[in-house]
């Protein structure tokens, strides 16, 4: 399994603070069937603008911990970009990183109160550039009216929604689990990631989202929400 949000490196933003917490988390990662991360520590709002040679470089010392502890999980370098206008003009400047090659995935975070009236366009500027932008924990954004029309909206223009694991199995509690079941049917819901920080603090598991799903998608819902195409 696939997970595409997951701050796993330490040190650089609310997730992990130290290597060991790091591998801790991959350790519980492993034990869950999640063969690869993309790593995704937040870019741009209070944590700064870590740049794409430190996240590089970081990544490359997960993995070679990992290799060390003969732990099958690769991670991948990716972030969580915060929209701001001046997202395309980072982009741009080469500040971001993207992943899935040629795909130039990027995980953006939507401001959700209120959602700037410039959300839509910048996220049609990114994609203009090749960027196929992918909506963290959509659900978020889906409790109000307003959100959930900017949420349709986005995936009308094409872009890609993720929801929390722990959001669609109800661990966030019954009303966001029965909003995120509604966002399943309705086609509003292309990945499930973990959105993990911590070993404890929402830890890097995607099988609790199962709770959410009816007994028949159970054995489908894995293969079809945690995996992407251009990532093997
Ligand atoms: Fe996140």
């Amino acid at each position: 399994m696939l997970d595409i949000h997951c701050h796993i490196l330490p040190g650089l933003d609310d997730g992990p603070q130290t290597m060991d917490e790091a591998l801790a988390m991959l350790r519980i990662a492993e034990a869950d069937g999640i063969r690869t991360i993309v790593a995704t520590p937040h870019f741009a709002g209070r944590f700064g603008e870590p740049p794409p040679d430190l996240i590089r470089a970081l990544v490359q010392r997960v993995n070679e911990r990992a290799a060390d502890e003969g732990l099958p999980v690769t991670v991948l370098a990716g972030c969580e970009a915060y929209l701001d206008l001046e997202l395309p003009s980072k982009a741009e400047a080469g500040k971001l990183v993207t992943f899935g090659g040629e795909r130039h995935y990027l995980l953006i975070e939507v401001p959700t109160e209120p959602i700037p009236l410039y959300a839509l366009e910048v996220s049609f500027q990114l994609r203009v550039m090749g960027i196929q932008p992918i909506l963290a924990h959509g659900e978020r954004l889906a409790v109000t009216e307003a959100g959930l029309t900017f949420v349709r909206r986005f995936v009308e223009q094409g872009g890609l929604v993720q929801a929390n694991a722990d959001a669609i199995g109800g661990q966030v509690g019954r009303r966001m689990r029965r909003l995120c079941q509604q966002m399943v049917k309705d086609g509003l819901v292309h990945l499930i990631a973990t959105d993990a920080h911590s070993p404890a603090y929402r830890p890097p598991i995607l099988t609790v989202c199962l709770r959410g799903f009816p007994k028949p998608m159970r054995d489908t819902a894995l293969g079809k929400y945690c995996s992407l195409e251009g990532i093997t």
